[in-house]
């Protein structure tokens, strides 16, 4: 799907998106990952702000990243609301040029469904995160039951082209081939959801001057 299709298909979502953020069983998630942020905080793929509440606030600071102007503007009412210290960059993440190692944790929920190549989101999560610094990720997948696999890769296409977000992405897969160091995962609802620790790869290296 061409960007600027995505990017209209999400300014629209903006609503549904801010209703996600009461949804329970996602606030207890979010809580259990986002508690474990600290410091430097870039959040990739921001949407409305649902894990702004989950912060501690008094030890972060956080960028927020989109490349929807609408998700961008209900992130700021949101971090507003929650007295978060945030700023925000719209941009697409397969563009965004940031310092290696600038960040001391990287946060992504319900996102690496969305890029055309989530594996080159993670290498630059690699990048951008410091050696010693920490990932958390929530991602939803492909399951390990084989009906409601099948289901989901039947219903992949035309809920791409409805959502903008692929339902089928096999996110072990995906973490294996990222190199990054995972230090616990737990996964959900027969393997769809799924909550991860990582510390960045130990071959990161400052793309920048590639
Ligand atoms: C499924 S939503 C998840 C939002 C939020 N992280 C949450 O947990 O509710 C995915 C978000 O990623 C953003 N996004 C998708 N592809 C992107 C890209 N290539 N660059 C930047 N943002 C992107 C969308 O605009 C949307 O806000």
């Amino acid at each position: 799907m061409k960007k600027e299709k995505l990017i209209k298909k999400y300014d629209k979502q903006v609503k549904i998106y801010e209703n996600h953020r009461s949804n329970q069983k996602l606030a207890g998630w979010r809580n259990k990952l986002i508690k474990n942020a600290y410091g430097k905080v870039l959040e990739v793929g921001v949407g409305a702000g649902a894990n702004f509440p989950y912060y501690n606030r008094n030890n972060i600071e956080i960028t927020g990243v989109d490349f929807s102007s609408e998700m961008i503007k209900s992130a700021k009412r949101t971090a507003s609301h929650f007295q978060v210290k945030a700023e925000f960059i719209q941009a697409d993440i397969n563009e965004l040029v940031l310092e290696h190692n600038s960040f001391d944790c990287i946060v992504s929920t319900l996102s690496l469904c969305s890029y055309p190549d989530p594996i080159a989101a993670l290498s630059k999560f690699n990048n951008w995160c410091h050696q010693d610094g920490i990932i958390l990720l929530m991602e939803h997948g492909l399951s390990s039951n084989i009906l409601l696999s099948f289901a989901q890769n039947v219903i992949d296409p035309l809920h791409t082209k409805i959502s903008g977000c692929h339902c089928n992405r096999n996110i072990n897969k995906i973490i294996e081939k990222s190199n990054l160091q995972v230090e616990y995962i737990e996964s959900y609802w027969s393997d769809i959801i799924y909550l991860i620790w990582a510390k960045p790869s130990k071959e990161s290296f400052d793309y920048n001057k590639a």
